[in-house]
């Protein structure tokens, strides 16, 4: 009989330690379920936009004193291009920022005063993130969709509890760190395949006189300048938050890391 009751006692602890364990699983599943962000875009892309060949310039950091003369350029030669700006400096040039808008071009955001992601803490980068869009749609009416990390500096749990769409790139060439253009215009002409996302920066006039040196070369190639956007739905797909893209082949989905 005693026996039997100390059985009982056993078998009640067994199940209490039981749930007890379970708990933790329990809130981290909570947890984990919050920070799923829910919405995937559909962005819908015109049927045969963009053909066989084509690439997304991305343009950090700016508006800037050479960002006029980029865009002139890009009117030029029928361009398009994606500019990720930063709000602080977007602030100072807002013209700028809504003629970019209104020439057909993407304003992403690259956020209010470019925190390093890796060094920050979250709420302080979210802040930085939203104070930048605030900014942009003070501008352009409406609020960016895609945000370019700076440095491209996430954390894994980042790109889910940021709840936005990320855009890295598939190359760069350094030039925040160059002032030959010529260097500059060979590494884009050497590197660029179809569906290339290119990081430059229009706050360099060495990368303005590059890239507007490669623009009609890539044209007679066969390339397609399109805006970050056309390139990663081509083949119709739905772009989702919380994932960092990289690039867009032709037939095939748009590429994360
Ligand atoms: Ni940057």
């Amino acid at each position: 009989m005693i026996k039997k009751d100390k059985n009982k006692n056993s078998q009640k602890r067994q199940l209490l330690e039981l749930l007890f364990a379970c708990v933790p699983i329990i809130l981290a599943i909570l947890l984990l379920w919050r920070s799923i962000p829910d919405g995937i875009y559909h962005l819908e892309a015109e049927e045969g936009a963009v053909g066989e060949k084509a690439i997304a310039l991305t343009f950090d950091d700016g508006p800037s004193g050479h960002t006029e003369r980029l865009l002139d350029g890009l009117a030029q030669y029928g361009a398009k291009a994606t500019f990720f700006v930063i709000g602080k400096q977007a602030e100072k040039r807002p013209d700028v920022v809504k003629r970019a808008h209104d020439e057909g071009h993407l304003i992403g955001s690259h956020t209010y005063d470019h925190p390093n992601f890796y060094l920050t803490p979250d709420s302080t980068a979210i802040e930085s993130i939203e104070k930048g869009e605030a900014v942009i749609e003070g501008i352009i009416g409406e609020k960016p969709l895609f945000l370019r990390a700076p440095y491209g500096n996430v954390w894994p749990h980042q790109f889910k509890s940021f709840d936005r769409i990320f855009i890295h790139w598939s190359f760069h060439t350094f030039d925040w760190n160059k002032d030959d253009s010529q260097e500059i215009y060979e590494d884009i002409m050497k590197k660029a395949s179809d569906g290339s996302i290119i990081l430059l920066h229009d706050t360099r006039p060495a990368t303005v006189d590059a890239v507007l040196k490669a623009i009609p070369e890539l044209q007679a190639e066969g390339y397609e300048l399109v805006r970050v956007d056309e390139l990663l739905t081509r083949n119709g797909d739905a772009l989702r938050v919380g994932v960092p893209y990289r690039a867009c082949e032709y037939d095939k989905g748009a590429l994360i890391f």
